[in-house]
């Protein structure tokens, strides 16, 4: 059982605009040989925070049209947001907020035994990764820049944590990186 962070990403870093918006993401070519299909196959239960959530919410048109479904996620998702929020009718969103130490007994649980996706933003992979409890990054690096927006990543990872096992072109548009997160790796590193 693994936690994965899997998202796009901007060449400088960013999953989208100041405001939210994806329109960089939707504008590159498809990528070719796309993971998606091998990786939901594998996941028990989502986590997302609220910006995302609410994204899905307010493009549901566009969700549905893109997958066939306004929630196109049969797994439990934990949604993490300190207010109140709107539900989607025969979806299991679960709506939890603070330290994400207290929850991940009750993400485990209801991912039974299959990978934990944390779709994001990246402060919540973050805080994953601060408490330990994030495993692996999958990053769709695509081929635009905006030079502002909500980061991929904040965190200044610790030397020696970050190992990268893999990268694929996507076509012209993407390449994916696949980038361990070890924690012996570190220990080592800091001890020399
Ligand atoms: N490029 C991609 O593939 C991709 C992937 C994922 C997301 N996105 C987009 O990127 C943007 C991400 O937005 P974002 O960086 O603002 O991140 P986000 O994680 O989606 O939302 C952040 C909000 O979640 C709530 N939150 C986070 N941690 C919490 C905690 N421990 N307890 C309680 N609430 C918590 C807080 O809001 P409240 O408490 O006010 O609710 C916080 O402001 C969205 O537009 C999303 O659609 C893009």
């Amino acid at each position: 059982m693994k936690t994965q962070y899997y998202t796009a990403t901007t060449l400088d870093g960013f999953l989208a605009t100041p405001d939210d918006s994806l329109e960089w993401l939707f504008a590159l070519p498809k990528p070719e040989g796309n993971t998606y299909a091998d990786l939901i196959a594998n996941i028990g239960a989502l986590v997302m925070g609220s910006a995302t959530y609410e994204w899905v919410l307010a493009h549901s048109g566009e969700v549905e049209a893109e997958t066939g479904s306004s929630w196109p996620y049969q797994q439990p998702t934990f949604v993490f947001s300190t207010r109140e929020q709107k539900l989607i009718p025969g979806a299991d969103i679960r709506i939890v907020q603070g330290d994400v130490r207290q929850h991940f007994p009750d993400i485990k649980s209801a991912a039974s035994n299959k990978n934990i996706w944390i779709v994001g933003g990246g402060d919540l992979a973050g805080q994953f990764y601060d408490a330990h409890l994030l495993d692996e990054l999958i990053l769709h690096v695509g081929a635009a820049t905006l030079g502002t927006g909500k980061p991929l990543f904040p965190r200044l990872s610790q030397r020696g944590t970050l190992h990268i096992t893999s990268v694929h072109h996507h076509g012209p548009g993407f390449a994916e990186i696949r980038v361990e997160v070890k924690r012996e790796g570190a220990e080592e590193w800091e001890s020399k």
